[in-house]
This record gives structure tokens, C-alpha cells and sequence, in this order.
């Protein structure tokens, strides 16, 4: 199976720390991960070198079978999809869903070309169809709930058919309702055969959409576990990556976790 992404030993150094410590990590081409981490495990930063926003310290990271340190990153970076909320709040509150969308296909293109204009917007409205957010194209921005902010910004990072899908904590911040629609609709993207690889952070358990293949579990910057969900999201591994006994159960392919109180 073609590989997407490779981390060799890679380290990330900050404030005399090792804030990725020594990861080994392969992602391939039909693989969906959730990286599960408490706060500050790394996994924003392991993400960021995934979008080659960052360089590793030392060790080697390879996009799309390009080098980091070798390659030209801004023939890479339209490669690869992103959507986080530190990038959500660069979005302009009064710029309408509709160009939030199309802006991502015009960094790829590098330049406004007339024919291009229909096309992408045709495309355009068909992601945000995909997106349940078609009735609020020409909505600002600034005026949608976080739920559908959250829509906008994978709708927009879908747009440029990326090879590779980065997803930050997508489902962070919306209530019961939107957490569930979200998570059908990215279960029922992850189980396209036709979708890029993807990576999605997160904290709960219970984020996880179906379709989802693999979990890399962080703490302190190092792998505790990583492989297939089955036989890697256990009691123990998530016991171990939290640091509080934790007791797992998994129901028609969704997760929930809670401590062990009591005995
Ligand atoms: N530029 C920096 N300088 C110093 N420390 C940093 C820097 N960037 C990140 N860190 C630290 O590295 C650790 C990992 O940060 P990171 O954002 O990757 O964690 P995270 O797992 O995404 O956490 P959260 O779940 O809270 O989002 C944190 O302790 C953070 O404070
Ligand atoms: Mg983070």
C-alpha cells in the first residue's frame, strides 16, 4: 500500500524539551488515524509537521514521497488538506462560505485564470452540497455557529482534492447535536474508497467517526500505542496514554470512555 506519510525518529525541540519524542510513524493511502492525546501530548505539532508547517528538530518526515528539507513545500502544502481552529480564526468574519471555499483552489492555481472561475465554482458548490452547507453559501462567515464553521473549514480543505486530509480537532466545542452530524458526515467520508488518506486530533474517544481505521496514542511527546483501532484503542493503552484507569466500551463502531471509580 503506497505510503502518504513516514516520520523516522523524529524530534521536535522547544524550550530545551522534546516536545515529539522519537516518533516512528507510517500512515498509507487507505488508512484513516485519529491521534488521542491529553493536552500538550504533541498532537497539534505532530499535525503541523504532517502540513509542513514545521521542521523536525532531528529525524526524518516524508510527505507524498517528498523529503521535508529537500522539497519545495508550496508545490507540497496544495497536496495536502487542513483544517484547524487557529487556521479558522485567520478566516475573514465577513467573507462570504461560498469564497471561504473557492479561496483554497486559488492558492493552488497560484493566479486568477477566467476559465478556471465556473469550474471551481461548480466544484465549490458541490463540496459545500457534500458539506450539508449549500443554504448558507452566501452567508458571512462571522455569522454561523461554530458547528457550521467547523463544516466551512473541511469543506475548504477537501476543495483542492487533497492526497492527504488533516483534521485538528473538528468536532471540539459543538454540542451533542452537532457532534453527531459532523461525525456521520465524516464517517461517511472516511468510508469512501475514493477519500485521501486522513488524520484527525482529537481528545474523546467518542469522537471517533466510524471509518476510521487506526489511532496513534501520545503523551509527553511519545508514541504509547499505535496501530489498528481493534487491537490498539484498549483499556490499558488509553490507561497508559491518560495517566487514570480507564474503562473502554465499543458499540456498532463507536467508542466511549470513562475512569474507573470505586472498585
Ligand atoms: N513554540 C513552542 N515553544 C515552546 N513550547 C511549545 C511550543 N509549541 C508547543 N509547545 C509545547 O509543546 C507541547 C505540545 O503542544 P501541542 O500543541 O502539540 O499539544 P496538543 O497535544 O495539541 O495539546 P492540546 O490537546 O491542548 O491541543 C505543549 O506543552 C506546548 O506548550
Ligand atoms: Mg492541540
Amino acid at each position: 500500500m503506497p505510503q502518504v506519510l513516514e516520520f523516522s525518529d523524529v524530534v521536535v525541540r522547544r524550550d530545551s524539551r522534546n516536545i515529539v519524542d522519537h516518533v516512528d510513524w507510517t500512515v498509507a493511502d487507505d488508512q484513516r488515524w485519529v491521534i488521542l492525546g491529553p493536552n500538550g501530548a504533541g498532537k497539534t505539532t505532530v499535525l503541523q509537521l504532517a502540513a509542513t508547517l514545521l521542521h523536525a528538530t532531528s529525524g526524518s518526515v516524508t510527505i507524498l514521497d517528498q523529503v521535508l528539507g529537500r522539497s519545495d513545500v508550496f508545490e507540497l502544502r496544495p497536496r495536502i488538506g487542513f483544517a484547524s481552529s487557529a487556521l479558522e480564526r485567520r478566516i475573514p468574519a465577513d467573507e462570504p462560505v461560498i469564497d471561504v471555499v473557492l479561496t483554497a483552489a486559488f492558492s493552488v492555481l497560484g493566479r486568477w485564470k477566467e476559465e478556471y472561475e465556473r469550474i471551481d465554482e461548480k466544484r465549490a458548490r458541490r463540496v459545500l452540497a457534500e458539506w450539508k452547507l449549500e443554504h448558507l453559501a452566501e452567508r458571512m462567515f462571522g455569522t454561523l455557529s461554530d458547528g457550521e464553521r467547523k463544516r466551512v473549514q473541511i469543506a475548504r480543505a477537501v476543495m483542492t482534492d487533497p492526497e492527504l486530509l488533516l483534521l485538528d480537532e473538528p468536532t471540539s466545542s459543538l454540542d451533542l447535536g452537532a457532534r453527531e452530524e459532523l461525525l456521520g458526515l465524516l464517517g461517511g467520508y472516511a468510508q469512501e474508497p475514493t477519500t485521501p488518506a486522513m488524520i484527525m486530533v482529537t481528545h474523546h474517544v467518542e469522537e471517533i467517526p466510524i471509518g476510521f481505521t487506526h489511532v496513534l496514542l501520545l503523551r509527553d511527546g511519545q508514541v504509547v500505542a499505535k496501530g489498528p483501532l481493534g487491537e490498539t484503542l484498549t483499556a490499558p493503552n488509553l490507561s497508559a496514554t491518560f495517566g487514570a484507569e480507564i474503562m473502554l466500551s465499543a458499540d456498532a463502531g463507536r467508542y466511549a470512555a470513562r475512569a474507573r471509580t470505586g472498585s
